[in-house]
């Protein structure tokens, strides 16, 4: 396949011009952002988007300016989870303005672009089997104008929440070269570890992307009759050699977690006394942590 440049006419539509400027207000927008962040697992379901969620709420909660992408085209699930799924987006010549959550954390997604609820992305070709051959070079095309589209202002984080799949992070590490790190997601089972591995070779051997640590979600569960710890998958839970990389938290199953998620309210505001939240603040501070050092 030709690349654009190649291309002997460009019809009229000034295609490189477009792509140019796209590229530069991509940079524009990125050099008000002081850290990117991509929340990844390869495995899908493990709690990205929860997480995600809760570390942005729990930034913003310690004072940062926090934005999130949902760089899941398909199953955008963050507006939701922010509870901004009813925000109608505002247009200026300059931009868009993003959603904004009841803590102000500032949100973009696919989500809020589709008008119905039940209406699944489709990508505009002739036929969505056409579409299909498109399909990642438009994902890369969107993610690219939500990242410099939208009217960030000063962020001190820009959180990535991206959907599964191990091939997901080349399309972020090419739009974000100075990419911040890498939060990796897991649950503690074997099936997991064997997805998380992968991307975890995809992003610090391969795309040399700074992995910040790991996240085990859905550790445990505490037994609400006598207090103790109960495994919910492997009772091995997640070795510390597995990955070889430094444990930010293990997140335990709260099913009021997963309550506070459709209902759209932040789990770490509403209840941070409990041994998630803590958990997940703790995450939080590491994060900060690690790029202070
Ligand atoms: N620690 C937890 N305790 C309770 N529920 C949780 C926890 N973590 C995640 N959940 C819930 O589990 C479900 C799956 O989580 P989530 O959608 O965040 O996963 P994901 O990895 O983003 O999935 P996908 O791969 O589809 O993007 C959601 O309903 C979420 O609210
Ligand atoms: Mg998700």
């Amino acid at each position: 396949m030709k690349s654009f440049k190649e291309l002997p006419d460009d019809a009229g539509s000034n295609i490189i011009g477009q792509v140019t400027a796209q590229a530069n207000r991509l940079s524009k927008r990125l050099a008000s952002v002081k850290r990117t962040v991509a929340i990844m697992s390869g495995k899908g379901g493990v709690g990205k988007s929860a997480i995600t969620a809760n570390l942005a709420t729990a930034l913003t909660l310690s004072g940062c300016a926090v934005g999130i992408v949902d760089a899941d085209i398909n199953g955008p699930t963050i507006a939701k989870m922010m509870g901004v799924r009813n925000t109608t987006l505002e247009y200026a010549s300059t931009g868009v303005k993003p959603a904004i959550s009841s803590r102000g954390t500032k949100i973009i997604s696919m989500d809020l672009l589709l008008s119905e609820d039940d209406a699944p992305v489709l990508w505009n070709a002739h036929t969505q089997k056409d579409a299909f051959t498109w399909r990642s070079t438009m994902e890369v095309g969107a993610l690219r104008e939500f990242i410099g589209d939208t009217e960030w202002g000063e962020l001190d984080y820009l959180l990535l929440d991206l959907p599964p799949g191990s091939d997901r992070l080349p399309n972020v590490a090419e739009l974000i070269p100075n990419l911040g790190g890498v939060v990796v997601v897991t649950i503690p089972s074997e099936v997991s570890h064997l997805i998380v591995k992968k991307s975890i070779t995809m992003a610090r051997d391969i795309l040399k992307v700074p992995v910040i640590g790991i996240v085990e979600n859905m550790a445990f569960y505490v037994c609400k009759h006598c207090g103790e710890h109960e495994p919910l998958f492997s009772a091995e839970g997640t070795p510390d050699n597995v990955f070889q990389l430094t444990t930010l938290g293990k997140i335990p199953f709260d099913p009021k977690l997963s309550h506070c998620s459709d209902s759209g309210t932040p789990y770490v505001h509403e209840h941070p006394e409990t041994p998630a939240s803590k958990a997940i603040i703790e995450v939080a501070h590491k994060i900060q942590d690690f790029f202070k050092t």
